[in-house]
């Protein structure tokens, strides 16, 4: 390099290092203007709303108690598959296919509640908070409702455009995954052995299908489930092929279905769990000493449970100005 050109390559660099961020640049880290996810994040713009949310699932549960289950269902539906950004609550378009209408959502129900609640929200504070925070303070609200903890968790979640149903398999399980398989999608989103079997006791409550339990009980019978429950699970799905216009299910627990309780451990662990996952949760070498410690201790339980489903609300949120507040969680909003 001569000197000519080596002047001419110090002054570039020099005035590189000094030069302000083109305009173009300008983000949220250097602005300031994202706080990402925070304790009480309308405190400002909405102070009432997470009084209005918690008002409206103890109005809901009142009248109809399954939303609560729904609640709960919701939050592991949304923000397991890559982020809380309430895309499972998209309708269809002719576009695209929602989260709701594939097989792995099969069950999903009370989604007009869910609108119910988000009205009562738009007529205090029209356009401010997003229907993924909503999905997830219900959930926490829910959960109090099924006599579970009461879970702290922080909102500014903003709501996505698109459904995530092409890829939705990808995140959820089946109801007949290995628990191999089920470790390793959790764990993908930073929630480690105890914190999956602490969520899967969310199947303390509610119901299954039978299209997702006949496999087990036709053409012959599961070796693996206990006698006493086969005989209960038969008397409610008699036929191997469901009418699908019948609604034939199976309570997730029939000791105490409408409570969120650590009886789902001690049903699991007597071989009458109702889904392929729940049974290889009790017999999986690497799952059963979790099940066991909270087959016994409820503060075990919800402790782990707390601390997996603040997790998951957190999972790759939308936060700033990512993203939009949805004026109808069902659908985008227009002109945008
Ligand atoms: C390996 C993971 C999981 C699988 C394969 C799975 C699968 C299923 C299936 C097949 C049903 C029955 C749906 C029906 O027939 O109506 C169900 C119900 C339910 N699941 Fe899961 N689930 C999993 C994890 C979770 C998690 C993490 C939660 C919440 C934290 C959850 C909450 C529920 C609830 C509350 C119900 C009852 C819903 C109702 O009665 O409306 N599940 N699940
Ligand atoms: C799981 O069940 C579905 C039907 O719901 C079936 O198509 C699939 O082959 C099963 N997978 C395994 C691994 O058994």
């Amino acid at each position: 390099m001569g000197s000519k050109s080596l002047f001419f390559f110090a002054v570039l660099s020099i005035s590189l290092a000094f030069s302000p961020p083109p305009a173009f640049a300008e983000n949220e880290e250097i602005t300031g203007t994202d706080p990402g996810l925070v304790m009480n994040f309308y405190k400002d713009s909405c102070p009432q709303a997470e009084d209005i949310i918690k008002e409206q699932v103890k109005l809901l549960y009142k009248r109809h108690k399954n939303t609560a289950f729904s609640w709960l269902r919701n939050i592991f539906h949304d923000c397991a598959v890559q982020s809380c950004d309430a895309s499972l609550l998209l309708d269809s378009t002719r576009r695209s296919l929602s989260e709701k209408e594939t097989d792995r959502s099969f069950g999903l129900r009370n989604f007009r509640y869910l609108d119910t609640i988000k009205e009562a929200v738009e007529r205090e504070c029209p356009g401010v908070v997003s229907c993924s925070d909503i999905l997830v303070l219900s959930a926490r609200d829910g959960i109090v409702s099924l006599g579970g903890p009461y879970i702290p968790l922080k909102t500014g979640r903003r709501d996505g455009r698109k459904s995530r149903a092409e890829i939705l398999e990808e995140y959820l399980p089946d109801h007949n995954e290995s628990m191999s398989v089920v470790l390793d999608r959790f764990s993908a989103i930073g929630i480690n052995t105890p914190g999956v079997v602490a969520l899967l006791g969310a199947h303390s409550v509610g119901r299954t299908h039978c299209v997702k339990l006949v496999h087990r009980l036709y053409p012959e019978v599961d070796p693996e489930l206990n006698p006493d429950h086969v005989e209960h699970m038969l008397h409610k799905c008699p036929d191997a092929i469901p009418d699908p216009k019948a609604v034939q299910y199976v309570r997730n627990d029939r000791g105490t279905p409408m409570v969120l309780d650590n009886n789902y451990y001690r049903n699991i662990l007597d071989n009458k769990g109702l889904l392929i996952v729940d049974h290889q949760l009790a017999a999986d070498k690497r799952t059963k000493p979790y099940v066991k410690k909270m087959a016994k201790s409820q503060d075990y339980f919800f402790k782990e449970f707390g601390r997996a489903i603040t997790i998951l609300s957190e999972n790759n949120p939308l936060t700033g100005t990512k993203g939009e507040i949805r004026k109808q969680c069902s659908v985008v909003n227009k002109h945008n």
